[in-house]
C-alpha cells in the first residue's frame, strides 16, 4: 500500500475509532466520571499524537503504572496513541468540554487556548537543556502549569521534548537564507510562524498526522522537530536532510481537565500528582539517550545530520525577542531570560 493510501486509510480508523471512543466517555461522563468500570476502579482517557515507539509515550506508561500502583489498581489510565482521537487541537478541546479525561501535548498549540504559553515558542529563549529544566521545575514552570486553569485546562507535568531543528526533502537548511522559498510545516502556533518568517521560509501550520502525507506529495518542502518525533513519524522516509540549528526547546505538557480533576477525591488527586511527578523524572532521563540512539537510527538510514553555525539562526531572529515584550508571553520571557 502507498503511504498516501496508508494514510487515509489511517484517517478513517482515526474517525471511527474517535467516535466509538466519544460514544464510551460520553456514556461515562453522564455516570459521573470518565469512566467507571464495574468493580475496576476509576480509569482515566488520556490521548496524544505521538507513536508508542516514543520515548515520551514511554513516560505517560510510566504514569499509568505508577498511578496503578500507589491507588492499588482504584485508580487506571487508558493511553489512545497516535492521533487516534484527533490532532492536539481537538484533544484539547475534548478535555476542556470533559469528554476526554487528560492530553499530552506540545506546549505551542496551548498558546491557542492560554496565550502567556507562547513563551515556549520563542526561539532561542532557553540558553540550554539545563537552563529549560531549572524553569521547568521552578517558580515560572509551576506558575505556567496552572495557567489554563480558568480555560480547563490544569498542567500536571512536562515531559522533555529536547529541541526542534529542520529536516527538508530537497535540499538542507545550513543557513536561515536557505529557507527561502521553502515552505515549512509548523505547529499551530503563531510563534512558530513568525519564527520561520523572520528566517526567510513559508510556514505553513498543519496538524501532526496530517504531515507524512503532506511532505511525501510535496504540500510542504520540509518542517521541524526533536529527532525521536523526527524518525516515529517516518518523515525521515521523505526528508534525507537534517540540519541540528536547535531553534526551539518546546515542552510536552501532560494536561488534565478541570471537568475529571473536579471529579476526582483529595486521594485520587494525589495519586494523579504523584505518578506524574514520578514519570517525569523516568521520561527526563529517557530522552538524552534516545536522542542519541535515534539520530544514530536516522543517520544509519541515510540521513545526513548536519550542524550549521546556529549564531546565524539566532541573529535572524533576534528582534522577535523584543516583540513580546507588552504581550501576555512578555513577562514569562522576561522571567525565563532572568533565570540563573
Ligand atoms: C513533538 C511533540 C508533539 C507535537 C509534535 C508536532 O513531537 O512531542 O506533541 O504534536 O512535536 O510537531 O506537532
Amino acid at each position: 500500500m502507498s503511504s498516501g493510501a496508508r494514510s487515509g486509510a489511517d484517517g478513517v480508523l482515526r474517525r471511527r475509532g474517535f467516535l466509538s471512543v466519544l460514544a464510551g466517555v460520553g456514556s461515562g461522563v453522564v455516570a459521573g466520571m470518565g469512566c467507571r468500570e464495574a468493580g475496576e476502579g476509576k480509569v482515566l482517557r488520556l490521548a496524544h499524537v505521538l507513536d508508542t515507539r516514543h520515548p515520551v509515550h514511554a513516560g505517560m506508561e510510566h504514569m499509568g503504572e505508577a498511578v496503578e500502583r500507589l491507588s492499588e489498581g482504584r485508580l487506571r489510565v487508558r493511553i489512545y496513541a497516535g492521533g487516534q482521537l484527533g490532532s492536539e487541537r481537538e484533544l484539547l478541546e475534548l478535555v476542556q468540554l470533559g469528554a476526554l479525561d487528560m492530553v499530552k501535548t506540545s506546549a505551542s498549540p496551548m498558546e491557542g487556548f492560554v496565550p502567556g504559553m507562547e513563551v515556549f515558542s520563542i526561539p532561542y529563549v532557553f540558553r540550554d537543556e539545563g537552563h529549560l529544566w531549572r524553569v521547568l521545575e521552578g517558580r515560572v514552570g509551576r506558575a505556567l502549569l496552572d495557567l489554563g486553569v480558568d480555560k480547563r485546562l490544569k498542567g500536571l507535568c512536562y515531559y522533555d521534548a529536547g529541541s526542534r531543528s529542520f529536516y527538508t526533502r530537497g535540499r538542507p537548511v545550513m543557513r536561515p537564507e536557505d529557507l527561502r522559498g521553502l515552505k515549512i510545516r509548523v505547529q499551530n502556533s503563531r510563534a512558530a510562524i513568525r519564527m520561520v518568517e523572520a528566517m526567510g521560509g513559508a510556514a505553513t501550520p498543519l496538524a501532526f498526522g496530517e504531515l507524512y502525507t503532506a511532505l511525501d506529495q510535496g504540500v510542504v518542502d520540509g518542517a521541524e522537530n526533536n529527532p525521536p518525533s523526527f524518525l516515529t513519524s517516518r518523515h525521515y522516509e521523505v526528508c534525507r536532510y537534517y540540519a541540528l540549528d536547535e531553534h526551539t526547546s518546546v515542552p510536552d505538557l501532560l494536561m488534565v481537565g478541570t471537568p475529571t480533576w473536579e471529579r476526582l477525591d483529595g486521594r485520587e488527586r494525589e495519586w494523579l500528582e504523584a505518578a506524574a511527578e514520578v514519570s517525569m523524572r523516568f521520561q527526563r532521563e529517557l530522552w538524552a539517550g534516545r536522542t542519541r540512539e535515534d539520530l544514530e537510527t536516522l543517520a544509519g538510514a541515510g540521513v545526513e545530520i548536519l550542524h550549521p553555525d546556529k549564531v546565524r539562526f539566532q541573529e535572524a531572529v533576534r528582534g522577535l525577542q523584543a516583540s513580546y515584550r507588552g504581550t501576555a508571553a512578555g513577562p514569562w520571557m522576561e522571567a525565563i531570560l532572568e533565570q540563573g
